[in-house]
């Protein structure tokens, strides 16, 4: 049986959230491998939303064994408050997850300076969820983990140290300072609730693979947020990429045989840096309010733009993507024509390929692909779908190399074409 890793091809918000929730139905496990309280996975069923930050999207279904591995970092204010949330949803979910040991922990202080950063001159435009800092701390080797956090006996002087060091910071500048008797206040109800969740993740995860069940690795953000390989400095702090998966969660290369990318049929970015086929003006609000495109984490209106075919093969190289699904081709109708970015114009010369370091110079190229003149909502088989979206997709196809195997025309599960069954 594979596993599947599921990765964002863009700039998050994709629509991972629905895809996972989707092929979870028949999956045993599923893990999380990078990334924090960052991300916000939009769950739909039955007309209600649930949206999860450090959950596994896996979360909805009951049979599922869920994952937070030690890549991660885990705000345990969060975890515990969605984890109570869910509960008062009907939806039990201690019984069955297993949190890394190993996953450092995000302070109060860490989300803070995250903040505050955002208001500075260098402001990235992070969700402020502390992100950086704290995956700083863990390079650092100043960072608490998980277990030691619930092993204080044992561990105390380490997250002394690491407070008394952000308190030496704070005063630096004039700022309040946390205090050590005020962070074990913090933290010992919630590393309470959390210390029966503590496991081996990877022992998990490389149990269930070589049992031969059916596994999915769910990323977060997207491949053009990834630490080393996105849109640097414009990135969040982790490796987003399917590779991150087998670093975060512990499990060898070997053992991952497919990767689906997620791409929507347009394009999203929240949060400052380039982005070649941005839409300003009406053009861009149109898609924004078709699409409902707001942050699920912060509010934060997303920038939108036409569909990024480069970008697209350039995340499929570095992902191995063995598989691709489309979201929110709902969104597109009505459209005469879609343009689509080609290739890109850098210094006056034409290139296909994703030019990393030039982006803020890349002039998107653009064909015109015939739109769809009717909504493709209520589709529900490859052949309700209009031939220009049935083209749509061929054209993605083509262009990247990787078949697509999942299309999808709504929020909702069944608002989903099933091109090929992933398990
Ligand atoms: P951070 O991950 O909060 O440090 O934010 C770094 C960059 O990644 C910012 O541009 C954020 O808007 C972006 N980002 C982080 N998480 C997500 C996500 O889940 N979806 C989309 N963008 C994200």
């Amino acid at each position: 049986m594979p596993a599947w890793v599921v990765v964002g091809a863009q700039w998050g918000d994709e629509g991972k959230g629905k895809v996972v929730d989707l092929i979870a139905e028949q999956a045993e496990l599923v893990a999380r491998y990078g990334g924090g309280a960052n991300a916000g996975h939009t769950l739909k069923v039955g007309g209600v939303k649930v949206v999860t930050h450090l959950l596994p999207s896996g979360v909805l279904h009951p049979g599922v064994r869920c994952v937070l591995g030690a890549g991660m970092v885990i705000d345990p204010k969060v975890l515990v408050d969605e984890l109570q949330d869910c509960e008062a949803r009907g939806f039990q979910v201690r019984d069955r997850l297993l949190v890394s040991a190993r996953a450092h922990l995000t302070f109060p202080f860490q989300s803070a300076i995250d903040r505050a950063a955002n208001a500075g001159p260098r402001s990235l435009g992070t969700t402020g969820r502390g992100i950086g800092p704290t995956y700083a701390d863990k390079a650092a080797r100043l960072g608490l983990r998980v277990g030691e956090a619930c092993d204080l006996g044992r561990h105390g002087d380490a997250l002394d140290a690491l407070v008394d060091t952000w308190a030496a910071r704070a005063r630096a500048v004039g700022a309040e300072a946390p205090s050590r008797e005020g962070t074990r206040a913090w933290l010992g109800p919630l590393t309470d609730e959390l210390r029966p969740l503590l496991g081996d993740a990877s022992l998990a995860v490389d149990t269930a693979i070589r049992e031969g069940r059916r596994v999915v690795l769910e990323g977060a953000q997207g491949t053009l947020l990834d630490l080393d390989h996105g849109t640097y400095p414009f990135v969040t702090s982790s490796n987003t990429v399917a590779g991150g998966a087998c670093t975060g969660l512990g499990i060898g290369p070997t053992r991952i045989t497919e990767v689906l990318g997620i791409t929507k049929a347009y394009c999203t970015r929240v949060g400052h840096g380039p982005f070649p086929t941005e839409l300003s003006g009406p053009e861009g609000e149109r898609l924004r309010e078709q699409g409902e495109e707001y942050g699920a984490t912060t509010g934060r209106p997303r920038r939108c733009g036409w569909l990024d075919l480069p970008a697209l093969r350039y995340a499929a190289r570095v992902n191995g993507l063995t598989a691709l699904a489309v979201t929110k081709l709902d969104i597109l109708a009505e459209y005469p024509e879609v343009p689509v970015c080609v290739a890109y114009t850098v210094d006056g010369a034409r290139t296909e390929e994703f030019p990393v370091d030039a982006l803020d110079r890349a002039e998107p190229v653009y064909e015109r692909w015939p739109g769809w003149d009717r909504s493709v909502a209520e589709a529900r088989l490859e052949d309700a779908l209009p031939v220009s979206v049935r083209r749509y997709l061929q054209g993605i196809e083509k262009a990247v190399g990787v078949p697509v195997v999942l299309a999808s025309v709504g929020a909702e599960r069944a608002a989903t074409i099933v091109r090929r069954a992933l398990f």
